[in-house]
């Protein structure tokens, strides 16, 4: 077999289709700024510095109402403005009739894709290509800013660990360095390298923090993350956010220990601004300031404005309790206004950042255009990195276009443009959906029939009266090609589920088809992890889509008649069922740890059975303790060896860093990217570890036949962990380390990390 070129660990840099690296701001032009925020704070009112607090909802027809407000300057951003005209006509207001002609932010949720949609977030965490995450947010951000947008609400970097979460959707899935590393890539893309190139938008990493552990996976629920757990796994994306230079930071609406993200002082003051010295602003979410009332922190509007501006929180979003009460509690005392100066001083820096002062209205034409076909390629990319195979018995798939001469589509979700999109599309256009119904046919030509039935009327649909249909249509096709899952509307923002199986009668369409004796392959579309327990040995094979976005249809019908290989793996653990949740690869070891051996499932408990003490183990009776899917995993038309792990020694010194090499061979015959995936385990810590990590990543594409050698470099800092005191230390001991196709990965090696000298 012949070996390729190494491919360093570095990431390498693509066709940047979209991203254009410009010179990042000068030292010189940071200290202008300094002295032009302290200028400006200087002449402003206390009304006025509370008004650049202050955002309000200018949708919905409300930005009729706004002229005196912006006149006075008691409005520092609007959000849901979309139409350029108005955005320039609101600006024009406050540039040029206001007292000190400040301009607006206008914010919208711009969260994957603006008229053109990129899969949703978890599909996005599903290509393991941070590069593809960043240009999609650039695409986003150049169509956001021809509408006048200059600010979005992306991306979420909340961990996400329970599927039921119906935010899962928007979020990158359950592994901090995962959930990095794309988190950053988005920044970067929506942001350019300077927010004042045409088509920078300001990103906003969000919620701020700990909100993806909504109780019971119902959100807006409580969050109970004790401080540990917060530092090391649900901070770590925003730390990484803010390293990349995230222009904001919005506050969670969740109650953390008892006291809201919104009025977290030790978050927003000792972390964000103490240890990590950001610079950027907070806002808070929709109304949260109001609600901390509602959680009952706070008796009144009033006591809500003040906890939340001591706490940190900058700019208020959507709601009136800091243009209402911040001016009396400066005025009388319990709030200092070097306070205020300093939240409006962070507001102004991003204004001055976005080079909003010397250029406040927006020209669409003078926004760099990619072209339709260019985008359309982008996001037909994404989606087919994006789909996880997570089944394929007999090799069923590809299918081989020449020889299958008839095929059943059936299914509520192969031809519908709008719900491909996926959750949170506000301004998207499905008119521009291209959908696997119409891609399959595209691709196969007219030499193979392609018959259609839609079966159910939704994916909640409970009636089977269509199923007789299905069967017929099954049996006089060669293959059945089924289009499950959910509509776009069961996740998002207040649509969480308790049962995450396939809605309505799918799981019986399944079993009905599968009558006809044909092979049968799943394509799901689903915003989130489901339980197909179900469905797993009653399918040929699955393909797993999210909401693939505008350009799903097409990566579907490539995928499944082989034009490419499936190479999207799991951003998230797929549980056998709900009872299992909260279930992650990254868990502790316990003083108990299951094997193999130690399960006893339910059926095979004898009755009158003893109670022991002994050789009891951390499992569910009746689920064992392995999901159904692991995180990482993900199925390839390629057969991939790894072997040949070494690292450049056994040891190395903190401070210092360890090389890891790995040859992946592809046995196939057919070219494939595979996710080369890093694992660690610290064996012993100053606190517990868990059993595994990842350490880093890389998509490499394999020719057949071919290996290639993928070297990853290890540094200590990424070992590094908060221990008992909740500071972050790296400690010498002994670690284990796999690298592989998933978080099972088994070719491993042990190394050890000695002291510095
Ligand atoms: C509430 C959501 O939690 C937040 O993510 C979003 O940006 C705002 N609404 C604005 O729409």
């Amino acid at each position: 077999m012949k070996l390729t070129p190494i491919l360093k660990a570095t990431l390498v840099v693509g066709s940047l289709l979209f991203f254009n690296p410009v010179m990042a701001a000068s030292g010189e032009q940071t200290v202008d700024i300094e002295a032009r925020i302290a200028r400006l704070v200087s002449q402003m009112t206390l009304e006025e510095k509370i008004g650049q607090m202050s955002q309000v909802h200018a949708g919905d027809g409300l930005h009729v109402k706004l002229g005196d407000d912006l006149r006075a300057g008691r409005i520092g951003s609007v959000i849901n403005v979309t139409d350029v005209d108005i955005v320039n006509a609101l600006q024009r207001i406050a540039v040029e009739e206001s007292r000190l002609g400040i301009p607006l932010l206008v914010g919208r949720d711009v969260i994957h894709g603006f008229r053109h949609i990129m899969p949703i977030p978890l599909g996005q965490a599903a290509t393991w290509n941070p590069e593809i995450a960043r240009d999609g947010a650039r695409l986003a951000a150049i169509e956001a800013s021809a509408a006048g947008i200059n600010w979005t609400f992306a991306p979420m970097i909340d961990i996400a660990r329970d599927p039921r979460w119906g935010r899962i959707a928007e979020s990158l899935g359950e592994d901090p360095v995962l959930a990095s590393r794309m988190g950053a890539a988005m920044v970067q893309g929506f942001q350019g390298s300077d927010l004042r190139e045409p088509g920078s938008i300001a990103a906003c990493g969000k919620h701020f923090a700990g909100y993806g552990a909504s109780e019971a996976g119902r959100d807006y629920s409580t969050t109970n993350v004790p401080e540990n757990e917060m530092r090391n796994v649900y901070l770590r994306p925003f730390r990484a956010a803010v390293d990349a230079g995230v222009a904001t930071l919005m506050a969670s609406f969740s109650d953390i220990d008892g006291v809201p993200a919104t009025a977290n002082r030790h978050l927003m003051r000792d972390i964000l601004r103490g240890e990590w010295d950001f610079d950027g602003f907070v806002v808070s979410d929709w109304d949260s300031v109001r609600q901390l009332s509602v959680h009952g922190l706070t008796g009144n509007d009033r006591d809500s404005a003040f906890e939340a501006a001591a706490a940190g929180v900058d700019m208020e979003m959507a709601g009136n309790a800091y243009i209402s009460h911040l001016e009396e509690l400066v005025n009388r005392g319990r709030i200092d206004e070097k306070l205020i100066d300093s939240a409006v001083s962070n507001i102004l820096r991003v204004k001055f950042r976005l080079g909003l002062f010397e250029r406040p209205y927006v020209d669409p034409e003078s926004l760099p255009d990619p072209g339709e076909q260019e985008k359309r390629a982008l996001l037909r990319k994404a989606a087919l990195q994006s789909v996880v195979m997570l089944s394929n018995r007999d090799r069923v798939l590809p299918l081989r276009a020449g020889q299958v001469e008839s095929i059943a589509v059936i299914g509520p979700l192969a031809d519908d443009p709008y719900e491909q999109l996926g959750t949170w599309i506000f301004d998207g256009d499905d008119a521009l959906t291209e959908t696997p119904l119409r891609a399959i046919r595209q691709l196969v030509g007219a030499d193979t029939e392609v018959r259609f039935l839609k079966a159910m009327e939704t994916s909640r649909d409970r009636s089977n009266r269509e199923f007789d249909a299905a069967v017929d249509l099954a049996k006089q096709s060669d293959v059945v090609v089924l289009f499950l899952g959910e509509e776009s509307i069961l996740s998002g923002e207040a649509h969480s589920r308790a049962d995450i199986g396939l809605p309505g009668a799918q799981v019986e369409l399944v079993r009905r088809v599968r009558e006809a004796g044909k092979p049968v392959v799943a394509v799901i579309m689903a915003g989130r992890p489901l339980t197909l327990a179900d469905i797993v040995n009653e399918v040929d094979a699955i393909l797993f889509a999210w909401h693939p976005g505008t350009m799903g249809g097409p990566a579907i019908a490539d995928l499944l008649f082989g034009i490419e290989s499936p190479s999207g793996k799991l951003p998230a653990t797929f549980p056998r069922m709900v009872g299992q949740i909260p279930i992650h690869y990254n868990h502790k070891n316990t003083g108990k740890p299951p094997g193999p051996d130690s399960v006893v499932l339910i059926d095979d408990i004898p009755v009158r059975a003893p109670q022991t003490s002994l050789g009891n183990t951390a499992f569910h009776l009746d689920a064992g303790y392995e999901p159904l899917f692991p995180f990482g995993f993900g199925l390839s038309y390629a057969e991939f060896d790894y072997g040949n792990l070494r690292l450049g020694s056994p040891e190395f010194a903190v401070g210092e860093s360890l090389s890891v090499a790995v040859d992946v061979s592809n046995l196939g015959d057919i070219p494939a990217d595979e996710v080369v995936q890093l694992y660690v385990r610290d064996l012993v810590g100053n606190v517990t570890r868990p059993v595994r990590e990842l350490k880093d990543f890389r998509r490499v594409r394999i020719e057949p036949k071919q290996t290639v050698t993928v070297e990853f470099t290890l540094h200590s800092d990424d070992l590094a962990f908060f221990g008992r005191d909740n500071t972050l230390i790296t400690e010498p001991g002994e670690f284990r380390l796999w690298v592989g196709g998933s978080s099972r990965a088994d070719l491993g090696a042990t190394f050890h990390l000695i002291d510095a000298n």
